[in-house]
């Protein structure tokens, strides 16, 4: 697996947070039901690791990664666990080097044109732009087209249903990530049908 073969799968990465464990399997249901299973499952909660495991055991047509991978010992962690990617927000050669070692796809976060940089002389040519809107969005895209010509991103952050046709339409995006199809209120509620129903509209949208 490399990550490019992640785009194949749909235009939209969800990048879920999770509280409890239990709803780690029926939102994982919700998502491939409603045909988006390349699923990011962030380190930003305690239950983060049982829920990967879980999703990966229970779930097996969901393409589970691990996302706010930071450091190389999250990146063994996540490894062992079955993870078939990592997601990082930024980029450090260590981080960049240890996952090639290991065998470990990574998505890397970059934000300004030395962090691609480092992660092109480590061999990274896919890219999260991370935090997208903030750091400029589209506008940045379109500025790194000329000097980065082999360089695709995902970017992430701030984006939402509505933004994201105008980050899909650029050359150099295959794919965006966001939170906005798994509501914290969503997940809190158990509400799957709703989110079943965010990942169907994904659909709509093309790279
Ligand atoms: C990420 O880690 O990629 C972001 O937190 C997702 O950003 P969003 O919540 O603004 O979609």
């Amino acid at each position: 697996m490399n990550t490019l073969d992640l785009i194949a799968h749909g235009p939209v990465i969800p990048v879920i947070v999770l509280d409890r464990v239990e709803d780690a399997v029926p939102l994982a249901r919700a998502l491939v039901a409603g045909g988006v299973k390349v699923l990011e499952v962030t380190l930003r909660t305690p239950a983060a690791l049982k829920c990967i495991e879980a999703m990966i055991a229970e779930v097996p047509e969901a393409i589970v990664g691990a996302g706010t991978v930071r450091s190389v010992d999250d990146a063994r962690a996540v490894q062992a666990l079955g993870c078939q990617f990592a997601v990082s927000p930024g980029y450090t050669s260590e981080i960049g080097r240890a996952c090639l070692d290991i065998g470990l796809p990574l998505l890397p976060g970059v934000s300004t044109a030395s962090e691609v940089m480092m992660a092109n002389a480590d061999g990274y040519r896919f890219l999260k732009l991370f935090p997208a809107t903030a750091v400029g969005g589209v506008n940045l895209l379109k500025a790194f087209a000329s000097p980065f010509h082999d360089v695709v991103f995902c970017p992430t952050g701030g984006i939402t249903l509505e933004t994201a046709p105008q980050f899909l339409s650029l050359p150099n995006v295959k794919v965006c990530g966001g939170s906005w199809l798994t509501p914290a209120d969503a997940v809190k509620n158990g509400d799957w049908a709703r989110i079943t129903e965010l990942a169907r509209q994904t659909h709509t949208l093309r790279a």
